[in-house]
């Protein structure tokens, strides 16, 4: 129930689309008579083969026929200058560096990619930090082809408030009081509410974008993690663009975390594609993660021990420490050598890695629904038909009771069908990147995460105004 006030003007619409009908129908018999005069039967198919096919720039995949974006410009406390103090956003390291190129981070060429990969590759590559998603995608949007900067004409509002990285400064900080983690949320929605345009829809055809897990912003009125931004009253009908979402929230959408892979021409990524499918893969499974020793039945330490038991066929990456962000070739490296990853739950039911094996060309294990089916709908197939395609689930359950092994399951999955599932992963690819592509996209109409953010926002516009 978006828009109970609208059902009046839903009754009226079956007349309104028979006018439409009618009118549409009277013009086709218009231009029909002008551009024939009264053709002789014999002339017809000379008539139909002369009619110049004139290109329509809205017809392609690359227009914005389907509607177009306004950005916010909001004053900076909202977001720029949330970026200032960029060595105390995060607390194990400094965030400046990632900041680099909107938000895509440092070129990777200083690392050893170059040893990993063919030298014309490396290019595309950066050392990005998923907190910096908020960033990225409000500097995209600002430069992408379907922003406008007239608000009548948009379809969709994004506000770019960096919600994730303002209470990023917060979340270990023990003198922050609830009252600090809320306070840029609270004068956020205030200033928002005052804008024409959000009065118009109540905020219906608004989003935002967060690099943070939604479980950061839900902080129960008793206590406990995070702010409590989702939960205040005035956001609750804006979209929110998040890279974990809650299962049972239709506002929360999910969107990829950001990797390394920022490609700027769809030549970029079919070279890397092409390259992912072809790399000889050694390895069946891998797995990279940090055990947490300290919790006792973690599934991150079965997980390891099954690696360990499988010898020659696993290879695991010991993210400690850090290790994995500071040296994301590592990561990489890992998964373009095995043919599957594992993708446990962590702290949370999402991770990074998820993004960074499809990517690579592996084909991901799951373990929880939540993982990945439940999240992203915008830009991998769901839906039991589906999910086979492109990843395996492996019931947990069985798995810790010792019923199965890791290795037994994906040993018997036939040559041909894991070769078949590898490419239907490398096809997802762009959708699952933020390229790094100007005004013009990637080209040759292929879409990156940001275009089919944007075409999933306006779709989502048109049918709340239906319903
Ligand atoms: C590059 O490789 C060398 C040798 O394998 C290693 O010692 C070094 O830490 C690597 N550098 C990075 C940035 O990964
Ligand atoms: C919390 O402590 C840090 C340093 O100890 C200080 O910089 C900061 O201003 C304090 N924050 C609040 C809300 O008191
Ligand atoms: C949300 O939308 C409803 C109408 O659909 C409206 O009554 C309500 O005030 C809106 N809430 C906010 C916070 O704008
Ligand atoms: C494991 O196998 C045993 C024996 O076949 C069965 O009783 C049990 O239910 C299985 N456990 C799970 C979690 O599937």
């Amino acid at each position: 129930m978006y828009r109970p006030d609208t059902a009046n003007a839903a009754a009226r619409r079956p007349r309104l689309l028979v006018i439409i009908l009618v009118a549409f129908f009277a013009l086709q018999l218009l231009v029909f008579l002008v551009f024939r005069g009264a053709p002789s039967p014999g002339a017809q198919a000379a008539a139909v083969s002369h009619v110049p096919v004139l290109p329509r720039r809205d017809a392609d995949n690359s227009g914005c026929s389907g509607g177009q974006v306004y950005v916010y410009d909001l004053p900076p406390v909202f977001n720029e200058d949330i970026l200032s103090p960029c060595d105390a956003l995060a607390p194990w390291y400094s965030l400046c560096p990632y900041l680099a190129n909107d938000g895509l981070g440092f070129p990777a060429n200083w690392t050893n990619l170059s040893t990993i990969m063919p030298a014309e590759l490396v290019g595309s590559w950066y050392s990005s930090d998923q907190f910096v998603l908020e960033h990225i995608v409000h500097r995209r949007l600002l430069t992408h082809r379907c922003r406008t900067t007239d608000p009548a004409r948009a379809t969709a509002f994004f506000v770019p408030f960096y919600a994730g990285l303002s209470i990023g400064r917060h979340l270990w900080a023990t003198n922050s009081t609830d009252a600090d983690r809320d306070k840029d949320g609270v004068a956020l929605l205030s200033w928002l509410h005052a804008q024409t345009y959000y009065k118009r829809s109540h905020g219906w055809d608004h989003f935002i974008a967060l690099g943070r897990i939604t479980w950061d912003f839900r902080r129960s009125p008793d206590g406990g993690w995070g702010g409590s931004f989702l939960l205040m009253p005035g956001l609750a009908n804006i979209t929110r663009l998040v890279i974990e979402r809650h299962p049972w929230d239709a506002m929360d959408v999910g969107i990829p975390y950001p990797t390394g892979f920022h490609p700027r021409t769809a030549d970029d990524v079919r070279s890397w594609q092409q390259y992912a499918l072809s790399r000889p893969r050694p390895k069946l499974f891998a797995f990279a993660g940090a055990p947490r020793s300290a919790i006792k039945g973690d599934f991150r330490a079965l997980l390891l021990e099954e690696c360990k038991a499988a010898g020659d066929a696993c290879s695991a990456l010991n993210c400690g420490e850090g290790i994995c962000i500071k040296r994301n070739a590592l990561v990489v490296q890992q998964f373009l050598g095995a043919r599957f990853c594992l993708q446990p739950r962590g702290d949370s039911f999402t991770r990074r890695s998820l993004f960074d094996c499809m990517v690579a060309g592996a084909v991901p294990v799951l373990f929880w629904r939540r993982s990945a089916y439940l999240q992203y709908e915008w830009y991998i197939p769901v839906g039991n038909d589906h999910e086979g395609e492109w990843s395996v689930f492996i019931n947990r359950d069985e798995l810790r009771a010792r019923n199965v092994t890791i290795r037994g399951v994906l040993a018997a999955i036939p040559a041909a069908r894991v070769q078949q599932m590898r490419k239907r992963v490398v096809e997802m690819v762009p959708k699952l990147v933020y390229s790094a592509a100007d005004k013009e996209g990637l080209g040759d109409g292929m879409k990156d995460a940001l275009d089919v953010m944007i075409d999933g926002m306006v779709r989502r516009v048109a049918k709340q105004r239906r319903s």
